[in-house]
């Protein structure tokens, strides 16, 4: 009885959330984001976790004011938020999805490491302490190899190994005063798993027209699906959605899928944050044919071009009014850097894969058929509010060779 009474809790104060909380705002600077991303690597994967992003950026919100301040406020997409107001709501957020679950693991820490003898207000501290539930630890920038070793310690700790490297000694000198840092980790099993032995090598054509060999897992089952049309008239404008819950289902993969002869990149113009929505009402459960590469993706990008090119300019120049945080008028934001892993196997994402080499027959085609043998889109979401855990496309996912759990393994 205790259990159910703590269950129904937790279903009510995030019904009450949701009804408030701007994740389409989120989203909103996600897919933005993701515009940037495309337009510098155009044949290059692509992977990042708004959530980190918002959560990293509202530990530096707490600390400005001013026109700094609504700057931020402006560019994150809290603007129908009072003042403020967004902090409780990414508290509740964290919280919600990193509650206690048997289905998956979902962890979020923070921390903000700072000079030996810097001061920073009480207040900001404790403000950090209550919506960000983050930890302080006190280092010595000036022996960088050591904070930064320091520091990519904690942050594979609370990744499970998985982020090496976040940080790097060039990163830190004698004037560097603080860093703040989240770190989010997940890994959710299929609902419905893979078979290993139901992997085998498959072509995959990329966007370049250029073909290479990688696993293909398979499975006949039940996921949500539909099929889309870009709004042309031409046969290549139809493209497919399916979501792949993990277990629980309250957090899915969504892939969106262009016709093989249809480059990725027609699609791409088309995600806004309406019609994401779209695909995740207007998919229907049915029994699906998949096909999906294993693969794995990493990414480190310079977050600071990219919250720059979102309208966050302030924060990094001189001009910053970071006065919430110290009275030391000097201080403003030197770089900021994002990392992101990701490995998709036939458990679930992140987890280690056994694999074989036995071939499947394919059976007649009774059913729509996923073959995710060209370049793709996909996002981890929690499927009733739509917040976004990690946004990405897959263009070659013949990386994930190179990352050690490739046949030669078994
Ligand atoms: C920072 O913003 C606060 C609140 O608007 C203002 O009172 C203060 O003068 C600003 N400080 C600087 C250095 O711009
Ligand atoms: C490592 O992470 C665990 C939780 O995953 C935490 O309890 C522990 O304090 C962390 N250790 C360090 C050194 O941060």
């Amino acid at each position: 009885m205790a259990f159910l009474g703590l269950f129904s809790l937790l279903v009510l104060h995030s019904l009450a959330t949701e009804a408030m909380f701007p994740d389409e705002t989120i989203s909103e600077w996600s897919v933005n984001m993701y515009n940037r991303l495309r337009a510098t690597g155009e044949e290059e994967n692509i992977l990042f976790s708004p959530l980190s992003i918002a959560l990293a950026m509202g530990m530096m919100e707490l600390g400005a004011q001013g026109s700094t301040l609504k700057e931020i406020h402006h560019s994150m997409g809290y603007d129908s938020l009072k003042n403020g107001e967004e902090f409780p709501f990414l508290k509740d957020f964290s919280n919600m999805i990193s509650a206690e679950e048997n289905h998956y693991v979902m962890k979020i820490a923070n921390s903000l490491f700072i000079q030996n003898g810097f001061h920073v207000h009480d207040e900001f501290l404790q403000l950090l302490k209550k919506y960000f539930n983050a930890e302080v630890n006190h280092v010595d920038f000036s022996q960088n190899v050591a904070v930064a070793n320091y520091i990519n310690k904690w942050v594979e700790n609370y990744t499970n190994n998985l982020l090496k490297e976040l940080v790097s000694p060039r990163d830190f000198d004698t004037v560097t005063h603080l860093a703040l840092i989240n770190a989010v980790y997940f890994k959710g099993n299929w609902k419905s798993q893979f078979r290993p032995e139901n992997t085998r090598t498959f072509s995959f054509t990329k966007d370049d027209e250029t073909e290479v060999q990688i696993p293909m897992m398979y499975q006949q089952g039940e996921f949500y699906y539909g099929e889309f049309s870009d709004g042309s008239n031409e046969a290549g404008g139809i493209y497919q959605v399916l979501e792949i819950p993990y277990e629980g289902e309250e957090i899915s993969m969504m892939l969106v899928l262009s016709r093989q002869e249809v480059p990725l990149a027609t699609l791409e113009p088309l995600v806004k944050p309406q019609l994401i929505e779209e695909w995740a009402s207007s998919v229907k459960k049915q029994k699906v044919e998949v096909y999906l590469p294993r693969f794995t993706v990493e990414q480190e990008i310079d977050l600071k071009d990219i919250l720059k090119a979102l309208g966050v300019t302030e924060i990094f120049i001189k001009d910053a009014n970071l006065t919430a945080l110290s009275d030391n008028r000097e201080l403003f934001l030197s770089k900021a850097i994002h990392k992101s892993f990701i490995e998709v196997n036939e458990e679930g994402s992140e987890a280690a894969a056994a694999s074989g080499m036995i071939a499947i027959s394919r059976m007649a085609v009774l059913y729509p058929q996923v073959i995710v043998d060209h370049p793709f889109f996909f996002l981890i979401r929690k499927r009733r509010t739509g917040t976004i855990l990690f946004m990405g496309r897959v263009m070659h996912p013949e990386t994930m060779n190179s990352n050690g759990h490739d046949f030669e393994e078994l």
